[in-house]
């Protein structure tokens, strides 16, 4: 995905200024910064989740493929299903485990009969990490299992749709530590098969997971490039000051 001068307001109000960026497909791109610096507006500009808040109005461009995602006629459900997005709080449907994963495929006409969704279910599981828990009790309730459970259940919906990139906005910090190191492993596996951008406001989560860092500061980049580098060498006196922990 390419971002070029992305600007964002809630009514008169910015809360993203000029922010350009290239999300590469194999890595894992983290995006760091104290909280309210945008971190969750720019990011939801990637899939137009903002188009579901009244006052929010986006400027710049947004591609995907090349193609302007901001276009008019834009099929912004089509979109969504290409550009997943999993949310801080598991939000499982109410409905069955197995329901949970074939809704999207069933509703973008991807399964080729019962057996191929049944097929798709079981694979997006097991993508998930998931499917050896869950494989002998498809029928309960996506809400009945634990809360890192229902975040690998969101994260197999979303690839359930055959997405090219997954957004995550802290996805792990309503998770206790155990099943947020089995979300960071799930991460890792999915990587180079998906582009993933991940909202964190943990650096260590950062380190751990990413190859590439972007550092947001009252509304604007500071800063974006290897992880590594972020974290041992930055360029920028801003990141530097945050990373050493001056500001958080
Ligand atoms: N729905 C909204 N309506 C109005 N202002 C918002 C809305 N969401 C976020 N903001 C404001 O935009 C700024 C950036 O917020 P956010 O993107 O949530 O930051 P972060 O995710 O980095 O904590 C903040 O000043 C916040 O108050
Ligand atoms: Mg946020």
């Amino acid at each position: 995905m390419r971002a070029r001068d992305v600007s964002v307001f809630y009514g008169p109000k910015q809360a993203i200024d000029s922010v350009s960026i290239d999300i590469e497909t194999d890595h894992v791109t983290a995006f760091i910064g104290p909280s309210g610096c945008g971190k969750s507006t720019f990011l939801r500009t990637l899939n137009r989740m903002n188009d579901t808040i009244a006052s929010a109005r986006v400027e710049g461009t947004i591609e995907l493929d090349g193609d302007d995602i901001y276009r008019s006629g834009m099929d912004v459900v089509q979109l969504r299903a290409r550009v997943g997005m999993v949310f801080q709080r598991p939000n499982p449907f109410p409905k069955t485990i197995y329901e949970n994963i074939a809704y999207g495929p069933k509703i973008h006409g991807l399964a080729d009969g019962k057996d191929h969704l049944d097929q798709i279910v079981e694979k997006s599981l097991r993508r998930a990490g998931l499917w050896e828990e869950v494989k002998d009790r498809l029928s309960d309730s996506g809400t009945a299992l634990s809360g890192g459970q229902q975040q690998r259940l969101c994260i197999a919906r979303a690839i359930a749709v055959e997405p090219e990139v997954i957004l995550m906005d802290e996805p792990c910090s309503a998770l206790d530590p155990i099943a947020t190191a089995k979300i960071e492993e799930l991460i890792d596996e999915l990587r180079g098969r998906y582009a993933i951008v991940i909202v964190t406001h943990s650096m260590q989560q950062a380190a751990r997971v990413s190859q590439r860092t972007a550092f947001f500061h009252l509304g604007k980049m500071v800063e974006y490039g290897e992880t590594s580098d972020i974290f041992t060498n930055p360029r920028e006196e801003r990141t530097k000051d945050y990373i050493t922990g001056r500001y958080g």
